[in-house]
């Protein structure tokens, strides 16, 4: 049923696109529940999206300081539900009307994949659509080819074309990507411990700043001296792309060894500006390191892209978007909304395989672990 659904349908025009053979737009349903939010989105294929509810968990996972896993399983459960009905309300449609339904099957907390993943298979099954196995992190990577702003474009120019050089930052992964197109991913370099994600995350965690750390880091940040504390930056006298962010985390410890709690508001401020300036430096030189890549230089990417949570960050954006001038590269960056985990990227990766073809045509299972290279 699904091929036959799949030349029936035809997608209207995304990128790259000339022929559009079909006016009417592909309404895909997706579903994200891999950590602590419990989405669901509908976008079309003219790039709208109809309706996005991201239901947060993070009140609930505040008290323990991180996400629990098993909290977050049965959270997803009790709302997933919900969710996926109050998305179909919202934008006026049923299930009926949505063309392919598609969901995160990896990598994530694996209870809740598991929630939204039957929840994907189970509509799809009953209402006979076609259904997509999207990766989360090829979610992440394609979202700015959905909504993004841009900077140093030429005239005109308001989309993120394939090849880009991407910035992967999220509180699971950190990785330097070129993305030749949906599904081709090259790892140009990627971090040997920590994410960038859950170094914010931590430094929070020891100023007793709460989680998610990112957020508040950034606010602390902007109010502080950047050179107040002398974090180091770890890997950038040396070649390559891979980053570390340990000896961040460690420097921080001895830090505030040193000091006493309670810490000022000064203090904290000028720790996180310091902390953030390192991660900054450590992104900046480890990009510029890979512009200098054979595959990168071959490739020849027009855009400097920055996605997952971390992209939210008012430093990071602006270091790259300078960055990319320098090299005459445009700089693309998601929405605030589009950058942390959400329904809506998911719908579009979505898309952008059914129109592939890449549909379940045999049971999957979902993975826990899922490199974007092994799609
Ligand atoms: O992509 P995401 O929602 O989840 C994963 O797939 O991991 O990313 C969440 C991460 C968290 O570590 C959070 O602290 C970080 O994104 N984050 C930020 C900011 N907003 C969220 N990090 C730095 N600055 C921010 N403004
Ligand atoms: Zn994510």
């Amino acid at each position: 049923m699904s091929e036959e659904k799949l030349i029936r349908l035809d997608m209207g025009k995304l990128d790259g696109d000339t022929h559009k053979t079909s006016d009417k737009p592909i309404l895909c349903l997706g579903i994200e529940s891999s950590c602590d939010e419990t989405s669901a989105a509908i976008v079309d294929s003219d790039r709208n999206i109809l309706s996005h509810i991201i239901y947060s968990q993070i009140p609930e996972h505040q008290k323990y300081g991180g996400v629990v896993p098993e909290l977050a399983a049965r959270a997803h459960i009790l709302a997933i539900d919900e969710v996926i009905k109050q998305t179909l309300e919202k934008a006026g449609k049923t299930i009926n009307d949505i063309d392919v339904i598609a969901a995160t099957a990896g990598p994530g907390l694996i209870g809740g994949v598991l929630v939204g993943w039957l929840a994907a298979t189970g509509l799809a099954q009953s209402t006979n659509k076609p259904l997509v196995a999207v990766n989360h992190l090829e979610g992440h990577a394609l979202v700015p080819r959905l909504h993004a702003s841009i900077a140093n474009g030429e005239d005109g120019v308001n989309s993120v074309e394939f090849p880009y050089l991407l910035m992967l930052a999220s509180g699971g992964h950190c990785q330097i990507l070129l993305v030749r197109g949906v599904g081709q991913y090259e790892l140009i370099g990627q971090t040997l411990d920590d994410s960038a994600g859950e170094a914010f995350d931590k430094i929070a965690k020891m100023l007793g700043l709460g989680y998610p750390g990112g957020p508040v880091v950034d606010k602390r940040a902007s109010l502080g001296n950047p050179k107040a504390f002398n974090f180091p930056r770890p890997l950038c006298d040396k070649p390559g792309c891979d980053f570390s962010f340990s000896g961040i985390k460690t420097a921080a410890r001895t830090f505030l060894e040193k000091a006493s709690a309670p810490y000022s508001d000064e203090f904290i401020n000028d720790f996180c500006a310091s902390f953030q300036a390192a991660v900054v430096d450590c992104i900046v030189n480890r990009l510029n390191n890979a512009m200098h890549d054979e595959r990168v230089i071959s490739a020849a990417p027009k855009t400097l892209v920055v996605a997952g949570g971390v992209a939210k960050n008012s430093a990071i954006r602006a270091s790259m978007e300078k960055l990319a001038a320098e090299k005459n590269m445009q700089f693309a960056a998601p929405p605030m909304n589009l950058c942390t985990d959400n329904g809506a990227m998911i719908a579009w990766a979505g898309l952008e395989n059914y129109r592939l073809g890449k549909i379940v045509k045999e049971p999957v299972a979902p993975r826990p672990r899922w490199p974007l290279t092994e799609l």
